[in-house]
């Protein structure tokens, strides 16, 4: 064998995501496009914002002397100013330039503070269900991945939470909203996790630290607001990005913001500029960095995707789906009409519906829709959904 036993096994186990991303390739190829109800990958399917194509055209025809140049690791000071500024002015918190780092997507952020913080053996607790790369990235980095299940509801269990942390709990991560249920954890349980946080910390003589996993941060419904994690935990790094918010995955754009009230910032800091040197992204991409510079909150419109929520939430329970109604992202996570969540995700499949089993986010018995698709997908889709739940009533 060529290639490593753990990868092997990795690539053996890994993405249900990827699997069914897969499938629809190759039935689209069969009938078409138009025919396929693909509700697997979370791609959005909105167009970046005027600003993002006119701010790019704007740079490429007046590229600037040097553009292409390698920059400071952790990115231009210019963009990270406005990444602090923006974080200052939702959370009151001090950020400025120092305390951004911009990185290749939240992804590339995950492994960063991941390697940074990790010893060998660490623990990092996750929530399930959980977006499953989170395992690999863990032990990419030397630790151990530690799963607590969350509550019916997928609200935070504070007791499993508190019962699982030993003396080798390094972090804990928090991804609000949540990929998959579309979750977002509430002020006071985000206290009481940060209580219990800051005691277990205190009896182990060093920071636990949440890493909090706010991908989806600029997509939130029904008004509600994300509880600013750093204001409630000091020992937060927060990872961004705007791939789903700009609608650019592609382009591999995020950051880490290191709370300025964490006891070992500047540790932190240097920490992460290095990992994300010497892992080999060098710095984030150079030109997303300079739309970046230019920013004032114009984000893809949320609507759009709260209306799509609204349509698939609707029709589903009223064909009596049960489902935690999403408060932000763009995934819904309905239990499955029958324990096996892979034979009910086949027959959807075998109806030109696409989704995830709930077994590919360590959570079977639940399915995923992604549904950050054209309105039409889910119009089309609907009278499937509604078919194959009578097979099974
Ligand atoms: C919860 C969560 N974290 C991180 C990521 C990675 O996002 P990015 O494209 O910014 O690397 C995703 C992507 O789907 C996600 O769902």
């Amino acid at each position: 064998m060529t290639i490593s036993q753990k990868i092997k096994a990795m690539v053996e186990e890994s993405s249900w995501v990827r699997k069914m991303f897969d499938s629809a390739g190759q039935l689209k190829a069969v009938y078409g496009e138009e025919n396929i109800y693909d509700f697997s990958l979370g791609n959005p399917v909105e167009e970046p914002p005027l600003f993002f194509q006119e701010e790019l055209k704007r740079i490429i025809i007046n590229s600037a002397n040097g553009m292409h140049r390698y920059m400071p690791n952790a990115g231009y000071p210019e963009t990270r100013k406005k990444v602090a500024d923006m974080l200052k002015k939702k959370s009151g918190l001090p950020f400025s330039v120092e305390h951004i780092i911009m990185t290749n997507g939240a992804a590339g952020g995950l492994n960063v503070a991941l390697k940074t913080i990790l010893n060998p053996g660490d623990e990092v607790i996750v929530l399930n269900p959980y977006f499953v790369e989170y395992k690999f990235y863990i032990d990419y980095h030397g630790g151990i991945m530690k799963l607590v299940d969350t509550n019916k509801d997928f609200t935070l269990n504070i007791d499993k939470i508190k019962t699982n942390i030993t003396g080798r709990t390094k972090a804990i991560i928090v991804n609000s909203p949540n990929n998959p249920t579309g979750v977002i954890y509430s002020k006071s349980s985000l206290e009481e996790l940060s209580e219990i946080l800051k005691k277990k910390s205190d009896e182990k003589g060093e920071a636990i630290y949440i890493l909090a996993d706010e991908a989806y941060r600029e997509i939130i419904y029904d008004n509600l607001e994300l509880p600013e994690i750093p204001t409630i935990y000091p020992d937060t790094i927060l990872i961004g990005s705007f791939s789903k918010s700009l609608g650019v995955p592609g382009e591999r754009i995020g950051y880490i913001a290191i709370c300025p009230l964490a006891k070992d910032c500047d540790d932190l800091i240097e920490g992460m500029v290095f990992s994300n040197r010497t892992l080999g992204f060098v710095n984030a991409p150079a030109i997303m960095q300079r739309v970046l510079m230019k920013i004032n909150g114009q984000f893809i419109d949320g609507s759009v995707y709260q209306n799509k929520r609204d349509l698939l939430y609707e029709n589903l329970t009223k064909f009596g789906y049960q489902v935690i109604k999403p408060q932000g992202a763009f995934y819904m996570f309905p239990k499955s009409p029958i324990g096996d969540d892979l034979t009910f995700v086949m027959e959807l499949q075998k109806n030109r519906v696409l989704a995830v089993p709930g077994k590919g986010f360590g959570k079977p018995g639940y399915f995923r829709i992604a549904f950050c698709v054209k309105d039409e997908v889910i119009y089309n889709s609907l009278p499937i959904f509604e078919k194959v739940i009578k097979q099974f009533q």
